[in-house]
């Protein structure tokens, strides 16, 4: 049997939320730069689709940190394991981030970051569980809020598989086989 996924988010609010926060973040840095830093793999879609509605320059670099296996419940374990290639010192920073779920991951990851001087330290992500927090942590642009349900799409993954779903999709039921 093949998993069964439904859709959370449609891909059309998807973008277009996504052009409003471009919008925001190019109001709030009128006049200045931001360096977007993509966590990946997750963020890449949303990086992608958010520095395109972004209007003052911008620069992206790419980080990888692990937090989760395969599984769909977070081990706490987190592990950079690909670090910036620039330095972000004296930089407008923005984090780029799929889902905020129980916070550990950006906790850990922005603790790192804001030791190495970036003029300003933001966070941008496109999907919250504010209901599965176990740290003080937020996001300063929030794409949507979402139950506490796992979550597929525009990058999120469930054992590497359907990131390249255009929209946020619910697994309503796991089966033995990936479409
Ligand atoms: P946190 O450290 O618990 O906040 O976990 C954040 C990371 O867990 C995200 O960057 C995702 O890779 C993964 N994650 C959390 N919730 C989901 C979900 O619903 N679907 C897919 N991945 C998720
Ligand atoms: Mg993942």
């Amino acid at each position: 049997m093949k998993d069964k996924i439904s859709v959370l988010i449609p891909e059309e609010e998807v973008n277009r939320r996504i052009r409003e926060l471009g919008e925001e973040i190019s109001r709030d840095f009128a006049g200045q730069s931001v360096h977007l830093i993509c966590i990946l793999k997750g963020s890449i879609f949303f990086t992608c689709e958010l520095a395109k509605r972004i209007t003052v320059p911008v620069t992206i670099d790419f980080m990888r940190v692990a937090s989760y296996g395969d599984a769909t419940t977070s081990s706490g374990i987190v592990r950079l394991s690909k670090d910036l290639d620039d330095t972000i010192e004296g930089k407008n920073v923005i984090v780029i981030e799929d889902i905020i779920d129980t916070g550990r991951t950006l906790t850990y990851l922005l603790g790192l970051l804001s030791q190495r001087k970036p003029k300003k330290l933001k966070l941008c992500t496109l999907l919250s569980k504010p209901a599965r927090r176990v740290t003080k942590i937020d996001g300063d642009y929030t794409g949507f809020e979402i139950p506490d349900k796992f979550v597929v799409g525009f990058g999120l993954d469930y054992a590497e598989h359907y990131r390249n779903l255009p929209y946020i999709g619910v697994v309503d039921e796991l089966g033995d086989e990936r479409e």
